[in-house]
């Protein structure tokens, strides 16, 4: 009974913990004085979802050409097997207006994080059905997506 109850306490932490982080955002103001009071947590479970890009990582201003540059000659090395950048379907869809079409995170996730997208996103598996391949992951770095995003951006 007492070891339950231990259990009960150290779960509840847990939860507290990942709350806390999760909410954080960009706040600039320090939070009231609670940290370093949790146990570690596990957060084993939720690897993939806390590599996930989200709208705070990305800020868009006027196209950088020296990074589109980059997007580019990636691209040409490990994209244009699939992906044309006219609106055509070679494997995957064509590239053609994809950053009016889809939200920044959502088309960094699919860089980088093919996997799980295609696991729990709607769109992305719609995509899946449509084109009948599994895009595979092309190993970027987070630098290298945000590169060939903003090489999209100039189609
Ligand atoms: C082997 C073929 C293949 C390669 C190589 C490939 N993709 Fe894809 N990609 C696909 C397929 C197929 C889809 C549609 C989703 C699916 O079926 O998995 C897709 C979907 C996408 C989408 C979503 C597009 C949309 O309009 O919804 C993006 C963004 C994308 N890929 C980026 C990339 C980038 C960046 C690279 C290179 C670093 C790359 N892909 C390399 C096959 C590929």
């Amino acid at each position: 009974m007492n070891t339950k109850y231990l259990l009960g306490i150290s779960v509840a932490l847990a939860i507290c913990a990942m709350t806390a982080c999760g909410g954080g955002g960009e706040a600039p103001s320090g939070p009231p004085g609670t940290s370093g009071q949790a146990p570690a947590a596990d957060v084993g479970a939720v690897k993939s979802a806390a590599n996930m890009i989200t709208a705070a990582d990305i800020t868009l201003g006027d196209i950088d050409k020296d990074m589109a540059a980059k997007g580019q000659a990636t691209y040409d090395v490990k994209c244009q097997a699939c992906h044309s950048t006219g609106p055509n379907r070679v494997v995957g869809p064509g590239w053609k207006g994809v950053t009016e079409r889809r939200k920044p995170e959502w088309i960094m996730n699919m860089m980088l994080n093919i996997d799980v997208m295609l696991e729990t996103d709607p769109d992305a598996q719609a995509q899946l059905e449509a084109c009948l391949v599994r895009m595979p992951n092309q190993g970027l770095s987070k630098d290298e997506g945000r590169e060939v995003l903003e090489f999209m951006r100039t189609l």
